[in-house]
C-alpha cells in the first residue's frame, strides 16, 4: 500500500519524505488555508515546492465548480510539474472533467467520495485515484472502512485500474484496516503515520539491549 501524506505543510512533508516511506501528497483547499497559502501565484508556487520535496504524485485540487473552469484550472495545475494529479470533486461536472483529463493523459483524483456508486462513476470516467473519505463517514456513524471494502470488490469484479485512495484517515488503525482490505493508497496525517512506529515492547527491548551492552563494556574495563 502506498503512503501519501494529507497536508500542505512543507515541514511535515519533508519530515515524512526523510523517513523514506512516503509515496505522495494530497492537499485540499482547507489544508492550503491552514498553512496560510492564498492567491493563485502563491498557491501555484506552493504546489511546485511540494513537488520538489516528494518523489511521487501530488494532488492539487481545483476550486471551480463548472466544467469549463475545472478544465482551465486543471490544465494550469498539470502544467506546473509532472507529479501533479488534478483533484476534482464528485459532481457531474467533476466526472466530465475526469473523462476529459483521462483522454488527455493527465492524472486525476476524484475527491469527496462517500458511496460505492460515486466510486464506480469515477472509475468509469477513468480517474487515476478515487478518494473515499472514511473518517467523515465514521463521524456520522457510518462505517468508512466498509466502504473501502465495497469499492475494492467492485473494482476487482471489473478490473478497474482506478486506485482506491483512502482519505480522511484519522488514526493508525484506519491505516491497518485499509491495508488489510487492499486499498491502493492511504493518505494520512503525519501523526497517524508516526504512531505506526510505536510499540512499548520495542522501546523496552531497545533500552534493555543498550543497558546490557553498556554493562558488558563496563565489566570489560573493570576486569583490566
Ligand atoms: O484530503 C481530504 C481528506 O483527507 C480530509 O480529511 O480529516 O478533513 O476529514 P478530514
Amino acid at each position: 500500500m502506498k503512503f501519501f501524506i494529507d497536508t500542505a505543510s512543507l515541514a511535515q512533508i519533508k519530515e515524512a519524505q526523510d523517513l523514506g516511506i512516503l509515496d505522495g501528497v494530497t492537499t485540499n483547499p482547507s489544508l492550503m488555508a491552514k498553512e496560510g497559502i492564498s492567491g493563485t501565484d502563491r498557491v501555484m508556487k506552493h504546489y511546485v515546492d511540494i513537488c520538489n520535496i516528494v518523489h511521487g504524485d501530488v494532488s492539487a485540487e481545483v476550486i471551480s465548480v463548472d466544467f469549463a473552469g475545472m478544465v482551465r484550472e486543471g490544465e494550469d495545475l498539470a502544467a506546473l510539474h509532472p507529479s501533479i494529479t488534478v483533484k476534482l470533486p464528485m459532481t457531474r461536472d467533476g466526472v466530465k472533467a475526469i473523462k476529459y483529463f483521462h483522454d488527455k493523459g493527465i492524472k486525476t483524483n476524484c475527491t469527496l467520495v462517500f458511496s460505492a456508486g460515486q466510486a464506480l462513476l469515477a472509475a468509469k470516467a477513468g480517474a487515476t485515484y478515487v478518494s473515499p473519505f472514511i473518517g467523515r463517514l465514521d463521524d456520522i456513524s457510518t462505517n468508512g472502512v466498509q466502504l473501502i471494502e465495497q469499492i475494492r470488490t467492485i473494482f476487482d469484479n471489473y478490473g478497474y485500474s482506478t486506485q482506491i485512495l483512502a482519505a480522511s484517515v484519522r488514526h493508525p488503525m484506519h491505516i491497518i484496516q485499509c491495508a488489510e482490505i487492499g486499498a491502493d493508497v492511504a493518505t494520512c496525517p503525519l501523526s497517524a503515520i508516526l504512531a505506526l512506529f510505536d510499540h512499548p515492547l520495542t522501546t523496552i527491548g531497545l533500552e534493555k539491549f543498550l543497558a546490557d551492552h553498556k554493562k558488558a563494556a563496563q565489566q570489560k574495563v573493570s576486569a583490566k
